[in-house]
């Protein structure tokens, strides 16, 4: 794993001091449309999640802000389709195919068509570096317009700069190129200040230039670092403005850095919401991805995971291997260990658990019980109801204070249809009863223990279907 250096050097910036900066006519381009050769994988390295979401939806989150012209995502051909889908929406978004992955300048240049003749400036992101802030974005377009820079990219510092660009300065300190790590001579390869691969760069020059690149190194690939000697040649002002903390310029290029940006905004989640006033006993050991949210007081305890667009209210308890994702959660609700809620609704006051399971659209209203080994699909539990031990609810709508004993279960599947099963409120249901779905029970029946209900039951009725106990005297003996 890179260890990561934060220099106290005075010369770098820390971005979360910088406010936010407006530019007109700024075009954005994010990068991903790359091999993912180092990840080993049939998708693009992009489309992996951190906390829920594929790595570039960071990107386009953190630019949403700004406003641009243009936002424009270099992917490879044919991909669009998987992109689609699963990114945010936003307007002036537009796809560009990079017939075939040659290089970054070459993927830059793919969005020529759309870009060549933009007034301003071009914003650069590689989709791979799913950390980076807003704030150190600004920074990097208040230091080269307020400079007239013809381009500007953001450095930082690794005390393990492996496998990134490294920033090049002569004697004055003055930015001269990047070496990329194949490139670099054994001195060039001891420098630590790195490229982020985030560049600002006026559109028209970007493109005219991008025109002569040549693929010309050690990976036979046309480099979008290139850029940096052509303006050196021109005699034109360029900038490397170095930002830290450098963790959030780290590249997921391989899966060990998948697992380790993964973790570092795991930490940066539990963070701001223990400083938002919820208590995790080990939030090292919780993981809660980017859409969540928890009310006030809430505990987590150690190994839960909190997925999707999971919402917990306040003053809740989860207790250690909940897995919740994509559900709702009222106040003082205690999920109970190892129990898994997916796209569920929990009203307040609901104990649940241990071992239960919910399965989508499920309502449990306040009050509502669910204990261990019941699991609850398509089916809503009004008031009050209790299902303790050991029971399936599929398909069911059940009044408020029912009682569900032990061993009950919704027959709702006849091998073709699913069919409902309606209880109503006070039912007292006994242990064992199997409901043959459809089927409807009115208020305040009674299910003998052992009975499997077939036909509809009227209000307050005893139904019982067991067979008649016969006890057969000295049966052993004979
Ligand atoms: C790149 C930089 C390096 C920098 C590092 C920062 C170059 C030549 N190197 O290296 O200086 O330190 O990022 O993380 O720019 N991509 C395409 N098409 C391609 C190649 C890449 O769209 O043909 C995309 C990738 O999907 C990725 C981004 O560009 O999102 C960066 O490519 P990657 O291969 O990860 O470059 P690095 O080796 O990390
Ligand atoms: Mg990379």
């Amino acid at each position: 794993m890179r260890a990561l250096l934060v220099r106290r050097c005075g010369r770098a910036v820390h971005c979360s001091l910088i406010p936010g900066v407006f530019m007109d006519n700024l075009a954005v381009i994010i990068l991903a449309a790359g091999l993912s050769t180092r990840m080993k994988s049939e998708k693009s390295k992009v489309l992996h999640k951190i906390c829920g979401l594929p790595l570039i939806y960071y990107s386009i989150n953190e630019v949403q802000a700004l406003n641009f012209d243009k936002l424009v995502i270099v992917v490879g051909r044919d991909k669009q389709l998987e992109f689609e889908p699963i990114l945010p929406a936003v307007n002036n978004l537009e796809y560009c195919e990079q017939k075939e992955a040659k290089g970054t300048a070459d993927a830059v240049m793919s969005a020529a068509s759309i870009l060549k003749e933009h007034e301003g400036y071009t914003l650069i992101l590689p989709g791979d570096v799913p950390l980076i802030t807003g704030s150190a974005i600004n920074h990097l377009i208040d230091t080269v317009s307020s400079s007239n820079s013809i381009c500007g990219v953001i450095s930082t510092y690794f005390n393990n700069p492996y496998s990134y660009g490294r920033i090049v300065r002569d004697e004055k300190g003055d930015f001269v190129a990047i070496r990329e790590e194949k490139d670099a001579s054994v001195e060039e390869k001891k420098i630590t200040e790195i490229n982020t691969g985030v560049f600002l760069i006026k559109s028209k020059w970007l493109f005219e230039k991008l025109e002569d690149v040549k693929p010309e190194n050690a990976q036979k690939e046309y480099y979008l670092t290139d850029i940096v000697e052509m303006a050196i040649k021109e005699n034109l002002a360029i900038k490397a403005v170095p930002i830290i903390p450098a963790t959030q310029f780290v590249g997921v290029n391989t899966r060990e850095d998948l697992a380790y940006v993964d973790k570092m905004l795991n930490m940066i989640i539990a963070k701001s919401w223990m400083d938002a006033g919820v208590s995790i006993q080990d939030p090292n050991a919780t993981y809660i991805d980017s859409g969540v949210e928890i009310g006030v007081d809430s505990f987590i305890a150690p190994s839960c995971f909190l997925r999707g667009r999971t919402k917990i209210g306040k003053n809740c308890r989860i207790d250690t291997g909940a897995v919740i994702e994509d559900s709702i959660i009222g106040d003082n609700v205690h999920v109970k260990p190892y129990t898994v809620i997916e796209n569920g609704e929990l009203k307040n006051d609901v104990i649940i658990g241990p071992f239960s399971r919910i399965r989508p659209e499920t309502i449990l209203e306040k009050d509502v019980r669910v204990g261990n080994f019941v699991e609850v699909k398509k089916s809503i539990l009004h008031v009050g109801v209790k299902a303790n031990h050991l029971t399936y609810i599929g398909d069911a709508e059940i009044g408020a204070k029912t009682n569900i004993g032990c061993g009950t279960i919704t027959c709702n599947y006849d091998g073709k249809k699913k069919h409902k099963t309606t209880i109503g409120k006070n039912v007292f249901v006994g242990s064992d009863t199997q409901f043959v779905a459809p089927v409807s029970i009115g208020d305040g029946a009674v299910i003998g223990a052992g009975s499997t209900i077939t036909k509809d039951v009227p209000e307050n009725a005893l139904a019982l279907s067991r067979a008649k106990q016969e006890n057969i005297k000295d049966y052993k003996k004979k």
